[in-house]
């Protein structure tokens, strides 16, 4: 075996450790990923029949406050100035999101200042009193009942396919509400979107002699050459994988939301006027509609034909993408028991939102390679310390 570093798993956790350990440290490093192309979540292609970039697992937007992970990012790619804002569609009427002073004042056909919108939301919120006892009476106390039956509930019943009286009051612990008309979506210092493409930036990540990436490997597949049983104890790995897979389920599944996608492609040249329009009512199925050409409004997209993807949101089930983890307390008991086995797991680093069972954002994956790359791998290649 000629090499010093197996990754299981190509998206930004695994490529970020492999750009690092090949150009800093001029380590030989094998990657391997399960699906046929490289990227993990954050892939993205273009639509063979319009020319648009489709982000096949939902809408990946870029933004950080972390200037480090920002100066690392832009070492591969430039970005462009997009910023994300969402709108919602209820009762037939568009709202803005989050919810902002221009929502509220659409919503009570009103004219309110911040500080009558602020009253407003208290005194309806103050109507829940006691303890709430699930997500309902959480988000009530939250923003009040109005806002909640119309911004929240369908929504938040349509993405956990259970009614919210059901669900637990910790799953939120807050409800973010402007009193502003900013309808920004993320208030990081900076956000965009790669300007030749996620997959463009992903590949230049790994485009170095010194890494290679193995697609359609399993690391479970005895039959590949890079499988557990063949590497483990033998050379250093970082497994980005799912981290009860690693162990055989052997303290029970860990437990995720997925979602389906339904794509399709129009013979208009726009179809909502914006990247993401949210579904909050419950007798639409799907949670939102995004429509990829508007994440580019400075290319040259054909204005014939539009492709848009409509989101379904439930639990996920064996062989389902595990997107979101549910996180209940059973599978908090169930993480601290992997979290044990992982430690005495000699020589095997578990990182990104699979091999940790965290929903992590891409800065935040980029961002904690970057730490394991710092405090693990560079002291155990270049001081030889030891890895766990
Ligand atoms: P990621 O899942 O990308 O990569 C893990 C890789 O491991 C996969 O390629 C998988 O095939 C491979 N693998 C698993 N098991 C294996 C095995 N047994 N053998 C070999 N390979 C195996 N973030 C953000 O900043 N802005 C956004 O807008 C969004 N939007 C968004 C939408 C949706 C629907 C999701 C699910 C996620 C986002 N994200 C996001 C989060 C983003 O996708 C996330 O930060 C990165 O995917 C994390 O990168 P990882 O490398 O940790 O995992």
């Amino acid at each position: 075996m000629t090499a010093d570093l197996l990754i299981v798993g190509s998206g930004f956790f695994g490529l970020t450790i492999a750009d690092r350990c090949a150009r800093e440290l001029g380590l030989k490093v094998q990657v391997i990923d399960r699906r046929d192309h490289i990227g993990g979540n954050a892939y993205t292609e273009i639509d063979p029949e319009t020319g648009i970039e489709v982000h096949r697992y939902g809408a990946h937007l870029f933004h950080t406050s972390n200037q480090r992970v920002w100066e690392y990012v832009n070492r591969f790619t430039d970005f462009t100035s997009y910023q994300h804002r969402v709108y919602t569609t209820y009762r037939g009427e568009v709202f803005s999101m989050p919810i902002n002073l221009g929502t509220i004042n659409q919503f009570q056909r009103a004219a309110y200042t911040p500080d009558q919108a602020r009253a407003w939301v208290a005194e309806q919120a103050a109507q829940l009193t006691g303890e709430p006892a699930n997500l309902e009476e959480k988000a009530i106390s939250l923003i009040g009942r109005p806002l909640y039956e119309a911004f929240i509930r369908g929504y938040t019943a349509k993405q956990w396919q259970t009614d919210p009286r059901e669900l637990g009051a910790d799953i939120i612990s807050r409800l973010p509400v402007r009193y502003t008309y900013d309808n920004r979506y993320f208030s990081d210092t900076y956000e965009g979107l790669p300007v030749d493409g996620y997959t463009a930036w992903i590949e230049r990540m790994a485009d170095h002699p010194n890494i290679t990436v193995t697609l359609g490997a399993d690391f479970f597949d005895e039959s590949q050459p890079f499988n557990q049983a063949a590497t483990v104890g033998r050379l250093p790995i970082v497994y980005t994988g799912p981290v009860d897979r690693y162990f055989a389920s052997a303290h029970g599944d860990l437990s995720w939301r997925t979602l389906d996608f339904e794509t399709e492609v129009l013979p208009v040249a726009d179809f909502q006027g914006t990247p993401v329009m949210n579904y909050a009512d419950t007798d639409i199925p799907y949670t939102r509609i995004h429509e990829f050409r508007h994440f580019h409004p400075e290319r040259d997209y054909r204005t014939d034909k539009t492709v848009i993807m409509r989101e379904f949101s439930r639990a996920a089930g064996a062989g389902d993408e595990p997107y979101y983890p549910i996180n209940t307390p059973e599978d908090r008991r169930r993480l601290l028991a992997y979290r044990e086995l992982a430690k005495n797991e000699k020589d095997v680093l578990f990182g990104g939102r699979l091999g940790t069972y965290q929903y992590l954002d891409m800065h935040m994956a980029i961002g904690s390679a970057l730490s394991m790359f710092d405090n693990k791998l560079a002291p155990h290649f270049t001081d030889g310390a030891a890895l766990d």
